[in-house]
């Protein structure tokens, strides 16, 4: 008897005695969707009549039968009210994903609950559930071969896993599931881009550092701490404005004595070359006369309490608040509009927080599950329990579309505090509140590397911690890992001490700048990303075994990782980091190894055969980035090397119809010279001759040249 074959029995061993009393079956409907995808049917699910989906971008279309000897198939079960499906996975695979998860990276035996909750320092249910939901796995098989499972529901759901099951059980009704099958975990992503979507090209001001703090108050603080940025000489591009602005934490409204003239702080920061991002939560307070709540109480925007007609009504921030339906067509588009005159004030980017929603004073901090949401556009009238976890999602939809409308001419940035899969095609996202501890330094890595392998390529934790005071040393080595995130945000909490980079001290300031240095002049490279994952869903931050999914020691590595496919990242304070052989050491502030304060700095190498563009060191990305600029060639052992570089105007939508320049470069060896060239252009962005840098770096040494105009051929005398 083949053992393999028997799911079941497999079931039984995997998940202990409760799954005997279980039958389980296969799926009533199967059928091939394109892109290496699968869906399969539950009993009681017809292919035609698939119910609107959040996640997907569209209703999956079946194009054919499963293609014969198809590996992997789901069994769907119900049971007290529960619907469960089940994926025996074969032995040796590796399993990823989940999204915002507390680690460990690897997720074999782990055991994960998909309920949206305000989990500040990560402590309530021991960090298992957190603000986001993402039912989705990625398994990698020992040879390198790759699958996803994605779990097309909405309700609370908890995923156990071991090394020969996913097990997904949810407390709503049977839902699809889609499996992808792939020939590497890169192209499973670019099947779960098309699938979920992907996230547009943010604006490029949005990559560089963001400064933030529990709050910056009043305005005249604001100007004074992009004053010290300026003045220190530490790279910044973002000053943020957390719910201290608004008056008595009303939401689109200013404190008329600590923010009196919003529009002009947002001029002077403008001014000196940052932009702007501010808050707004989801909860408008219950209030006669404060025109938010007047005008959703007139166009009948609220969610619905359990029992009467009345609003749900729960306490936050401002006091007693009400919550917008945003499940209602209507109700995004009332949202959306409120958006006008606060981005006509110059407001460059909203915050969208406590939207899993955080309730204050409740046993799950948050909303009741029978409260009432009306749907609309194909989601059906339900509660709270199947729209929880989409509720964030949702709220950053219509805000995107608010400010676009406000804006359409600029790209908009939503930053958002709760996700479920497929948030990333509206807001990027933090890791809610960590904890200023080597823990959750450590942590913030796998959290961030899982969030793009579900689908969301911009995230970062707050660094330095947000919560608790962080010791000198701790801010230093957490700023140096965090400038190669793909979200670079410092913040801090109400009553700890701020945590500028110049608050701990000469040492640690120096470690901050040489850091954001690095990021800045990196910024080319990442923006590269941001457009490559932009159009086919690859996370710009990449774990270690991307490098090489089929060698087994990379599966685990979780302290060191990749930015894109060229660059190893791997912190000074990794015990023994499995990474890549033969990837070359690389340095990219000059004079950065013989720094004093390099027993900080995150060692970084170059993937042997790489091309990776880098700028001049600059104060903000509002500056000419490229006099000149510089091209790190890492030949592989033949001397061939080969990268991208994409440019656009940084903001805006005249990408969209070819003002953009995306440049391959290529190198080879001839004789004792590495010939670097520009292979193929597209795109119509005309661009001027431009000074330019060939630094060849080896494991032998460096060799440079420049040439006055990079339009032509490079050689580099080895
Ligand atoms: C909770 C958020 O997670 C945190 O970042 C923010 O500072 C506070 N809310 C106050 O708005």
């Amino acid at each position: 008897m083949n053992f393999r074959s028997l799911p079941s029995i497999r079931c039984l061993l995997a998940v202990g005695c409760l799954w005997a009393t279980l039958p389980a079956g296969a799926a009533s409907f199967s059928g091939e969707i394109g892109d290496g995808a699968a869906l399969f049917l539950p009993e009681g699910i017809a292919p035609d009549k698939l119910p609107t989906s959040v996640a997907l971008v569209e209703t999956p279309k079946v194009r054919g039968p499963l293609p014969a000897g198809w590996p992997l198939k789901p069994q769907f079960s119900q049971t007290e009210g529960k619907s469960r499906v089940t994926l025996a996975v074969p032995a040796g695979t590796s399993l990823y994903g989940e999204g915002e998860v507390t680690g460990p990276l690897l997720r074999n035996g782990t055991d994960t609950v998909l309920w949206n909750t305000d989990n500040g320092g990560y402590t309530r249910d021991r960090g298992r559930r957190l603000y986001q939901s993402h039912p989705w796995i990625m398994g990698v098989r020992p040879d390198g071969r790759a699958f996803g499972f994605l779990a097309d529901t909405t309700f609370h759901a908890e995923i156990k896993t071991t090394d020969v099951l996913i097990d997904f059980v949810s407390d709503g009704p049977a839902f699809p599931v889609i499996i992808v099958e792939q020939s590497s975990p890169q192209e499973v992503m670019r099947s779960l881009g098309k699938l979920i979507g992907t996230m547009p090209l943010p604006p490029r001001w949005a990559l560089g550092y963001h400064q933030c703090r529990y709050s910056y108050e009043p305005d005249a603080r604001v100007r004074q701490i992009a004053d010290e940025f300026r003045a220190r000489r530490i790279p910044c591009d973002v000053i943020w404005m957390d719910i201290d602005y608004m008056d008595g934490y009303r939401i689109f409204t200013f404190d008329p004595k600590k923010f009196p003239e919003p529009a002009a702080t947002n001029g002077y920061l403008h001014e000196h070359g940052f932009h702007s991002v501010w808050m707004i939560d989801p909860g408008a307070k219950l209030e006669k006369g404060y025109p938010v709540f007047d005008s959703g109480t007139e166009n009948d925007v609220w969610i619905k309490a359990a029992n009467g007609d009345g609003p749900f009504v729960g306490k936050v921030w401002p006091g007693e608040c009400v919550f917008p339906d945003f499940t209602r067509p209507e109700t995004r588009a009332w949202w959306a509009g409120l958006y006008k005159d606060f981005i006509g004030k110059g407001v460059d980017g909203v915050w969208n927080d406590m939207n899993e929603p955080a309730v204050f004073d409740v046993p799950d901090a948050t909303m009741d599950t029978g409260a009432r949401h009306r749907g609309g556009d194909g989601l059906p009238p339900d509660t709270e329990a199947r729209y929880h976890n989409v509720f964030g999602m949702l709220e950053v939809r219509a805000s995107r579309e608010g400010i676009q409308a406000a804006n359409p001419d600029k790209r908009p940035f939503v930053l958002s505090r709760s996700g479920y899969l497929g948030s990333q095609r509206y807001a990027a996202t933090w890791t809610g509140d960590d904890v200023s501890s080597w823990e959750h330094l450590k942590v913030s890595i796998p959290m961030s590397l899982s969030l793009g392998l579900a689908g969301q390529p911009m995230s970062g934790p707050d660094c330095g911690g947000f919560q608790q005071s962080a010791t000198p040393e701790l801010w230093a080595h957490w700023v140096a890992v965090d400038a190669f995130f793909p979200f670079c945000r410092g913040h801090s909490d109400k009553g700890t001490p701020g945590k500028e980079p110049w608050m701990f001290g000469e040492e640690t300031e120096t470690v901050a700048r040489t850091a954001l240095e690095r990021r800045y002049r990196l910024l080319p490279y990442l923006y590269t990303l941001f457009h490559e994952s932009s159009e086919d869903g690859m996370p710009v931050m990449r774990p270690v075994f991307f490098a090489d999914p089929k060698d087994a020691n990379l599966r685990r590595e979780e302290q060191a990782f990749l930015v894109g496919g060229d660059l190893l990242v791997i912190p000074k304070w990794a015990k023994q980091p499995q990474v890549p052989e033969k990837w070359v050491h690389v340095t990219l502030v000059e004079g950065e190894d013989g720094a004093p304060n390099n027993e900080y700095q995150a060692e970084v190498r170059l993937r042997p055969g790489s091309v990776v563009p880098l700028g001049e060191i600059v104060q903000n990305t509002n500056a000419e980035s490229f006099a000149p600029l510089t091209l790190l060639v890492c030949p592989d052992e033949k001397g061939d090397a080969q990268g991208m570089l994409y440019e656009d105007e940084g903001d805006g939508y005249g990408y969209r119809s070819g003002d953009y320049a995306l440049t391959t470069y290529r190198a080879h060896r001839e004789g004792d010279e590495e010939v670097v060239a520009i292979e193929r252009t597209a795109g119509e962005r005309k661009l001027a001759g431009r000074p330019t840098v060939v630094r060849v770096v080896t494991t032998g040494g460096t060799h440079e040249a420049k040439a006055t105009d990079g339009g032509g051929t490079i050689r580099v005398k080895m």
